[in-house]
């Protein structure tokens, strides 16, 4: 097998990162694409880009992935989160590589107190959420090799994510009020590039340890969103904003979020050996790099 990884989605956080961390691994391949380069709704475009460049594994890191406008985008989201890995799919089983999905703990409704395990019955509750699950459905239908990873509440040092909106909040505003009534595991988008060039290296590139599947990843250790943002002050030493915890029924929000949707990650720690960091150590690490003490 070559080892060419075609990268798409790659100037979103999870995509930035694996440019970023491909430096450390010479003999990997990347090519990365984001929208403007391959438009990964469109079969044609899909179709020619594989076949001219013959890529041994496919990291589709491309979504919609503001929920607030998805439920009013309904077309749009389905498209890019449930048409595209499709395609995707079928152009990996036309060439005979392998695909690597990113999906949600938005499948799940968040009705329980349990971590969910990768074999736990989906139900979703926004227009995001079930257009992540239908695109993990519609993969499902095409082929078996796949690796669809499950993560939570991801972000990075670039984007649009929560600990970059609450830097700037607690930069410009004296009080904002956090949800303290929705848990699960914030989730560095470097670990999750760790852990995706991990995969391929021990496994994909290994046939003798071959476990296509559906995988959870997040970092380890649970909080709400409020729990999450006074860390960020703490670590980023932000002492003149106030945080005030309130229920997720006052904040206005037309997608419905998971109450709980913390995912178990055994199964990928024992499958591939893998460690995974706490999100508090992560979430330092990331401040770290922004220059944050
Ligand atoms: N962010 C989270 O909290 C979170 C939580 C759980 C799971 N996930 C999943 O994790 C994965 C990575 O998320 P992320 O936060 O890194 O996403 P992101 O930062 O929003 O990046 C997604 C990238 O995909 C691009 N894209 C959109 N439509 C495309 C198309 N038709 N063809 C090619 N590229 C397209 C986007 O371009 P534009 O910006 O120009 O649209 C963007 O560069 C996604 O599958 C997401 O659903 C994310």
């Amino acid at each position: 097998m070559n080892s060419k990884i075609l990268v798409t989605g790659a100037n979103g956080q999870l995509g930035n990162e694996l440019r970023r961390l491909c430096k450390n691994f010479p003999g990997l391949e990347f090519i990365y694409t984001d929208v403007d380069m391959l438009d990964i709704t469109n079969p044609d475009a899909v179709s020619v880009f594989m076949e001219a460049s013959k890529p041994a594994i496919v990291v589709n890191c491309a979504a919609f992935t503001d929920a607030e406008a998805a439920e009013d985008n309904i077309k749009q989201a389905r498209k890019v989160n449930s048409l595209a890995p499709q395609v995707l799919a079928a152009a990996c089983a036309m060439q005979s590589a392998f695909l690597i999905h990113i999906s949600s703990d938005c499948v799940f409704d968040g009705n329980t107190n349990i971590p969910y395990t990768e074999t736990d019955a989906t139900n979703p509750i926004s227009v995001y959420g079930s257009s992540k699950l239908e695109g993990e459905e519609k993969i499902k239908t095409v082929f078996d090799d796949f690796i669809i990873l499950r993560t939570s509440w991801l972000y990075s040092e670039y984007g649009n994510n929560f600990m970059r909106n609450i830097l700037a909040a607690g930069r410009e505003k004296d009080k904002i009020e956090v949800v303290n009534d929705q848990i699960s595991s914030p989730t560095y988008a470097r670990d999750l590039a760790n852990c995706i060039i991990d995969i391929i290296i021990k496994s994909i590139l290994n046939p003798s340890v071959y476990v296509p599947g559906v995988y959870n990843y997040t970092n380890q250790g649970t909080c709400s969103w409020y729990e999450f943002a006074k860390e960020i002050f703490t670590l980023a030493g932000i002492t003149t904003c106030e945080i005030v915890p309130i229920s997720a029924d006052l904040y206005p929000s037309k997608a419905k979020h998971p109450k709980y949707s913390v995912l178990d990650t055994s199964k990928i720690r024992e499958s591939f050996g893998i460690g995974i960091p706490n999100w508090r150590d992560s979430l330092k690490e990331c401040l770290t790099s922004l220059n944050y003490k």
